[in-house]
């Protein structure tokens, strides 16, 4: 079945272009169709994606509140998953997006002070919806982090979240050069360096994303076949 998901941020450079073009490689990997929907007016999504060459992998840019919804109900039916990568926080593109996804991710750094924004992000979102007809699920990612062992601060962030009530996903983003790398090649760390770190990390998280969707009820908005 299609499924959509949003990444949003209240905070700029958290990473959400970076998680959406990591997901998008690893899907690809998988022979799933995307459509990456980039409502950033700066078009790295969409000049990515045609860096990358890949028929299975479409993007439309110049995404905006006044046609998002239109080119997800039009588009997203015909691919496995729509990735839509928003610009900014607290906008109306932002919410029509929601009003059209099954799920909403929200990329967060470990610190004090992002995990409290995220927090407040979180529950800005949780607010959001409550106004849609459809309310996606919503999770937190924690990206960008050191290592793959379990830090203190890992713990302080996730005791944080979770005082909170806020979801979040076991698999973490992990920093990575094969990461920095996919933003140029287009490729992403599997099909450049298979079974490295940063490959199984991916993968990883990719398995946690298609079972967070599979557990997502699906946006009635949106017609599927
Ligand atoms: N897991 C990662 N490993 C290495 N570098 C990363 C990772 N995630 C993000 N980055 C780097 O962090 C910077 C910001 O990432 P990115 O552009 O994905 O964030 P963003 O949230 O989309 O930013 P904006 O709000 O400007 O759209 C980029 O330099 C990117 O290469
Ligand atoms: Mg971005």
């Amino acid at each position: 079945m299609p499924r959509i998901t949003s990444f949003a941020s209240t905070k700029g450079g958290v990473g959400k272009t970076s998680l959406v073009m990591a997901l998008a490689t690893e899907l690809r990997r998988r022979e799933k169709t995307v459509l990456l929907l980039d409502c950033d007016p700066n078009r790295h999504l969409a000049e990515w994606a045609r860096r990358r060459r890949d028929s299975g992998v479409a993007v439309m840019e110049e995404i905006t509140e006044t046609n998002v919804r239109q080119t997800v109900q039009e588009n997203a039916p015909r691919y496995d998953y729509t990735l839509i990568d928003l610009a900014g926080f607290g906008n109306l593109t932002m919410l029509y997006a929601f009003s059209v996804s099954d799920g909403v991710l929200i990329p967060t750094q470990q610190s004090f002070m992002d995990i409290k924004e995220t927090v407040r992000t979180f529950k800005v979102v949780a607010d959001s919806v409550g106004v849609l007809k459809h309310t996606p699920a919503s999770s937190v990612v924690i990206v960008r982090t050191q290592a793959a062992i379990e830090s203190r601060v890992d713990r302080h962030a996730r005791s944080l979240l979770s005082e909170h009530g806020v979801p979040t996903f076991q698999t973490e983003l992990i920093e990575r050069a094969l990461l920095k790398e996919m933003t140029y090649t287009g490729h992403g760390p599997g099909e450049v360096n298979p079974d490295s770190n940063a490959d199984l990390n991916v993968r990883a998280l990719a398995d946690e994303f298609v079972s967070f969707l599979a557990e997502a009820s699906p946006n009635p908005l949106v017609a599927r076949g």
